[in-house]
């Protein structure tokens, strides 16, 4: 069975009502990376972060997954699928995606501000209940913090990124600018004889010595023409 490996971004979730982050009406022009993405802003306001990530479970609550998510989850009738995500939502999941990586951590877990991979202290979220007091408390007694990765924070699990990509037979790249490293230089890993597709509506910067099929559309109009195309290869 051939694999497929998938590097999604905010853009797949666009669709789902989810904002990115550098389109217009990003969430970079309403909030400042460094107030609410940083471990310096959380040190200075933690009751700000607290509350930025409280609005996006919020919204999560709302939202649901588009046609794209499910198609990367069907995928998996005719393919071995990996889902590589910088994504802090749990849309892949719910669309019925079984193997997902989440480089930048997720919205639904909370975790020790002292040592955050310390899984003992993690607290799971349930949509049915997404609300976390701003001065909530690890077990560990250190203010609870979103288990994400903040700006100049290490990326957990980006060995195992690099590991799956580095198997696959094809990468697609869904709905990411590819601005933010280490995950935007994830597609160096891939095989030099991976197929190599890009899904996105506005033109991406990509590496000049990588040939890849560009699909201009939105995530789900460009899902389809891709499983078009992977129908037609009876890969
Ligand atoms: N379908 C597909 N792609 C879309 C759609 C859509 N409907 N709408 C927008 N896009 C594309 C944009 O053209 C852009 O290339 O999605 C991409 C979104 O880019 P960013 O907003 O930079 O999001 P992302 O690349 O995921 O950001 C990476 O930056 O701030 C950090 O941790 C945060 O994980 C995030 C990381």
């Amino acid at each position: 069975m051939k694999k497929i490996v998938f590097l999604t971004g905010a853009g797949i979730s666009a669709e789902s009502g989810i904002r990115t982050f550098r389109d217009a009406g990003g969430l970079w022009e309403e909030y400042s990376i460094e107030d609410v993405c940083s471990v310096e802003g959380w040190h200075r306001n933690p009751k700000l972060v607290n509350a930025f990530y409280q609005e996006r479970r919020r919204q999560l609550v709302g939202a649901k997954p588009n046609e794209a998510h499910r198609r990367v989850a069907q995928l998996e009738q005719d393919f071995q699928v990996v889902v590589v995500t910088q994504n802090v939502d749990d849309l892949h999941e719910r669309a019925g995606s079984s193997t997902i990586i989440h480089l930048h951590g997720d919205l639904l877990t909370m975790c020790s501000s002292f040592n955050k991979e310390d899984l003992a202290q993690h607290v799971h979220l349930s949509l049915d209940n997404v609300e976390v007091p701003a001065d909530a408390r690890a077990a560990d007694g250190s203010l609870l913090r979103p288990y994400i990765v903040w700006f100049g924070e290490n990326v957990p699990k980006l060995e195992d990124a690099i590991d799956e990509i580095q198997s696959a037979d094809i990468v697609v790249i869904i709905g990411t600018s590819l601005n933010v490293y280490p995950a935007a230089g994830l597609i160096n890993y891939a095989r030099p004889d991976a197929q190599l597709f890009l899904i996105d509506p506005n033109p991406v910067k990509l590496p000049r010595n990588l040939t890849v099929s560009v699909i201009q559309q939105t995530a789900s109009q460009g899902m389809q023409t891709l499983c078009e195309h992977l129908s037609s290869l009876k890969l």
